[in-house]
């Protein structure tokens, strides 16, 4: 199995650069905001708790996001492999789903880090909060809480697969086509 971690800050490519790497490897996409976003719009009780720590840029409780995470890969039986995007974002997620992945026989293969300079990633997501209707967009002061907690909380992430030698860091700046590149030379 291929399960990579594509990680980075707010706005990195994540999710872009995920639908790439699915067609080309054949692997399951699992996106934790993009489930918090499906969620909010069906108005589950999930959705009204995350909603309330996404508009303040803060991240959802560790124990509602990894119970959430493993009950979507069970969803999928005989998968290729996974695209945890979004996912883990504290130390304490990246331990529990090592330890999940472990008991399955499935380790995570690699991180692949997206490196984008912080102004760049303000200038992408205050572009995109004129189309995406996503309200942790639309505010400047939002957008700078989620890098605050991107930097406090979630890049420590990092050290945790860098310690175990899996961890890849790639330039995130330039064109979409050529950053999907970078990331097909890393993976093989
Ligand atoms: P999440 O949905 O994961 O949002 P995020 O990490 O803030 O990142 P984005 O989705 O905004 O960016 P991305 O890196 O996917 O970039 P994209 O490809 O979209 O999380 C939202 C919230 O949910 C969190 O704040 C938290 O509250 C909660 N949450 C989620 N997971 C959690 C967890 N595990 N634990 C706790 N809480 C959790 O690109 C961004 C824009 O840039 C797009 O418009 C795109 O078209 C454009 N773009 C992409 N690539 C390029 C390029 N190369 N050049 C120019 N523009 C580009
Ligand atoms: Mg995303």
């Amino acid at each position: 199995m291929l399960n990579v971690v594509l990680f980075g800050p707010p706005g990195a490519g994540k999710g872009t650069q995920s639908e790439r790497l699915i067609t080309k490897y054949g692997l399951v996409h699992l996106s934790t905001g993009d489930i918090f976003r499906a969620n909010i719009k069906g108005q589950t009780a999930l959705g009204q708790l995350a909603k309330s720590y996404i508009d303040k840029g803060a991240l959802v409780p560790d124990e509602v996001t990894i119970g959430l995470l493993t009950s979507e890969v069970e969803k999928h039986e005989d998968p290729k492999g996974f695209i945890f995007d979004g996912f883990p974002r504290t130390t304490a997620q990246a331990e529990a789903l090592d330890k999940y992945l472990d008991a399955r026989n499935t380790p995570i293969t690699m991180m692949l880090s997206l490196v984008v300079p912080e102004d760049e990633l303000k200038t992408r997501l205050l572009e995109r909060a004129k189309t995406s209707g996503r309200t942790d967009d639309a505010d400047p002061k939002i957008i700078e809480n989620r890098i605050a907690t991107y930097h406090k909380e979630t890049a420590p992430v990092a050290n945790f697969y860098g310690a175990q030698d899996k961890l890849h860091t790639i330039d995130g700046v330039g064109s979409i086509d050529s950053i999907t590149e970078r990331l097909y030379a890393v993976i093989g």
